[in-house]
């Protein structure tokens, strides 16, 4: 199956300023549209957003993706419901900025592992594991420009962003020889996200861009589609 038409999508972070612009893409794309959420008030703000253009797609089920039996409740959930999940993306993460790495502190330090790193893991255990039941599907995790570039004082931020880099390639050597597939999305520049209101510039893309991407990237669409890290830089580079 390749249209979204028909399509189970997961948005990890669909409540989040890029993610809800990737819900809106698929959903207009025709696909069935499941989103964890932590906060009765986030959860409002995306069914808001999103108004009637869901027609009854847009599925939103509150799970805490930072603790392990609340992600294993909402995977149980995604199985009853809907049965299987063709597309899974992670957007999930929020920026750190505070001190050089040498001053600081460890609750700064555990609170980035796990709001940047630790959701990823299980959010990506509870996914891709149903991927590997059901022997098919697609799960991208969404990734800024700080996997590969240097910031001072919002290093963990780096960090742990090359380290979701890594795993989304270890994912994929494990996924060698069955119908899964596994990508890491990085946008490098910022994303014209609804929060910055006018503060931003043209040519960088709108978190609906990045979902049409998406949507094109799980049909197979978009140049070298197989390779594991896509890279997008602004509108002019991602329509070329
Ligand atoms: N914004 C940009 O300009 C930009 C540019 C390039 C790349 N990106 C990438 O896009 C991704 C998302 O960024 P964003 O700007 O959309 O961030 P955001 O607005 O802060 O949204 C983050 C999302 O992650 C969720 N989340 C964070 N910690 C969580 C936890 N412990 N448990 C459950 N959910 C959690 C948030 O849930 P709540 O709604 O409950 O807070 C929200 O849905 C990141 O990987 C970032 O690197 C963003």
């Amino acid at each position: 199956m390749n249209k979204l038409q028909e399509a189970n999508v997961v948005v990890a972070g669909g409540t989040g300023g890029v993610g809800e612009g990737l819900v809106r893409a698929f959903l207009l794309e025709g696909a069935t549209v499941i989103v964890p959420y932590r906060h009765e008030v986030r959860r409002q703000r995306l069914e808001e957003y999103i108004g009637e253009l869901a027609e009854g797609r847009l599925h939103l089920f509150p799970a805490e993706l930072g603790d392990e039996q609340s992600v294993a409740a909402f995977r149980s959930n995604i199985k009853e419901q809907f049965g299987s999940v063709d597309l899974g993306v992670s957007c999930i993460g929020g920026w750190y900025y505070g001190y050089s790495l040498h001053k600081m502190p460890y609750d700064h330090w555990q609170s980035v592992i796990h709001n940047n790193l630790t959701t990823h893991f299980l959010c990506m255990r509870a996914i891709v594991s149903l991927m590997h039941e059901q022997k098919r599907g697609v799960y991208v995790m969404v990734n800024g420009g700080a996997a590969e570039y240097i910031a001072p004082e919002s290093g963990a931020v780096s960090i742990v962003a090359a380290a979701q880099l890594m795993m989304a390639r270890v994912l994929k050597q494990e996924a060698h020889g069955t119908n899964i597939r596994i990508h890491s999305l990085v946008a490098y520049h910022p994303v014209k996200t609804r929060d910055r209101r006018r503060e931003v510039v043209d040519d960088w893309l709108t978190p609906e861009e990045v979902g049409d991407y998406l949507t094109r990237l799980y049909r197979g669409e978009v140049p070298d589609a197989a390779k594991t890290i896509h890279r997008l830089y602004t509108r002019q580079s991602t329509h070329r």
